[in-house]
């Protein structure tokens, strides 16, 4: 069968590197894609965005199956505009993105089903006034976070008074994050450790992908600003068999049950993202598609065929009961383009993929890259993804991070603890 995979980063690179392996996959479209995709897919200038000429191009093409990278179309709607159109296509529905495309949705949605999460509080622009009351008598540190999708740059942890009004002005009164912003939540603040699940369900089934880590933040020890994220390991070891069974319980089996029970059954990648607490995982935060850089590492890590798991699922029947996952870990390290996540230069040649590749186990990921001239730039602020996968934790890391030394550009920069944190967990 011809597939269609729509975004352009690490995430789709490894989407499609999977996908190409599949006996069934015949042909693969990628819209807009990347360098790195088009070495194993026909790339189609067409943004993610664009939905009605995604519509054409899946229809013009005999695309049997379309996948979907980024959360923007999820939202949009781009599923139900396709099965209207007779296509098939994995991922959620425009109602059951809102796990994601809504914060204020999103917390409700758990309250309701009673899945452990941050207490919380809502507010909208028409109730800024109680928004600012309820800042003076709040007990520290909060989280406030803009409902809607804020490329991650919604989310605000608050220390003071001063720092919670200003960032309810910011998004109540000033409309930085525009109609994103028009409702937010106030959440209580969660200590402890980060880690994030992935489930492949049609609604009623699920099989759940390794537990993985992803590093945030741009600096070591998790310092700096917020990123789009640094790096990703899996097996994350801070998930271990008894949380796993906790997760499923508490968290997996309410939230499939709730959506159903709203009448919005969730068919696609549920990304969730756990705060691994004292008294148990909670959940930060669903994402209603796979995670960047993490795909990078749980899907070299899944035995199964990836295109049978999602055909099964955008048909309504996940017919697999279970992943088979090699017993082994994948680190991804990001490359980044100095000065990344604020402003940086594009346009550096980048050197050393084909040799990094030829490291035992190792695949590039390509993310902002782009050709200039015949020769691979850098175009992003996040520019490529270095994985290897091995038999222990630090031999993978090692391994890894011999692979990173190979490649060059200007001004690259590259966090030097991926994975590290897995270790204190063995
Ligand atoms: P989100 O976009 O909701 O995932 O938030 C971005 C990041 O902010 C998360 O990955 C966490 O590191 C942090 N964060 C969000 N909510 C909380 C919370 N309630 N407690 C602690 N940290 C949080
Ligand atoms: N790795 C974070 C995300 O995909 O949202």
């Amino acid at each position: 069968m011809n597939l269609l995979v729509i975004g352009s980063g690490g995430r789709e690179h490894a989407l499609v590197w999977k996908l190409a392996q599949s006996k069934i996959v015949k042909k693969i479209y990628c819209a807009p894609g990347n360098p790195g995709i088009a070495m194993l897919a026909e790339c189609v200038s067409i943004k993610a965005s664009d939905i009605p000429s995604l519509k054409n191009f899946a229809l013009k093409n005999n695309i049997a199956l379309t996948v979907v990278g980024p959360e923007q179309p999820l939202v949009a709607g781009i599923v139900d505009e396709f099965e209207a159109a007779g296509l098939k296509i994995f991922g959620p529905s425009k109602a059951a993105s809102q796990l994601e495309g809504s914060k204020v949705f999103a917390k409700q949605f758990m309250e309701r089903h009673n899945i452990p999460t941050a207490g919380s509080v809502a507010f909208t622009k028409a109730e800024y006034k109680e928004a600012k009351r309820f800042a003076r008598d709040a007990l520290f540190p909060l989280v406030v976070k803009a409902d809607g999708l804020a490329a991650g740059k919604g989310v605000t942890v608050c220390h003071t008074r001063l720092e919670l009004s200003k960032a309810i002005d910011e998004c109540l009164k000033h409309g930085v994050f525009a109609d994103a912003g028009a409702s937010i939540v106030i959440e209580e603040f969660m200590e402890g450790i980060e880690a994030s699940i992935f489930v492949l369900t049609d609604g009623d089934h699920y099989i759940i992908l390794s537990p993985a880590q992803d590093h945030k933040r741009i600096f070591d020890n998790d310092e700096g600003k917020n990123t789009g994220g640094m790096g990703a390991y899996a097996l994350a070891p801070i998930i271990g068999e008894h949380n796993l069974g906790q997760i499923e319980k508490s968290i997996i089996i309410p939230t499939l049950k709730g959506m159903n029970s709203e009448g919005i059954p969730y068919r696609g990648c549920l990304y969730v993202g756990l705060m691994m607490t004292k008294t148990g995982a909670k959940v930060v935060e669903y994402n209603c598609r796979f995670g960047d850089p993490e795909t990078q590492v749980i899907l070299p890590l899944l035995e199964d065929d990836l295109a049978k798991i999602m055909l099964e699922i955008a048909n309504g029947k996940l017919e697999h009961t279970k992943a088979t996952l090699k017993q082994q870990y994948a680190v991804c390290v990001v490359l980044a383009s100095g000065g990344y996540p604020d402003s940086y230069k594009a346009g550096k040649k980048i050197s050393g993929i084909s040799k990094a590749e030829q490291q035992p186990n190792t695949i590039v990921f390509h993310a902002g890259t782009t050709m200039e001239r015949n020769t691979l730039v850098t175009s992003g602020g996040r520019v490529l993804g270095v994985t290897s996968l091995g038999d222990t934790l630090k031999e993978t890391i090692e391994q890894t991070y011999q692979a990173v030394e190979m490649i060059q550009f200007d001004d690259m920069h590259f966090r030097r603890d991926i994975g590290r944190k897995g270790l204190f967990h063995i």
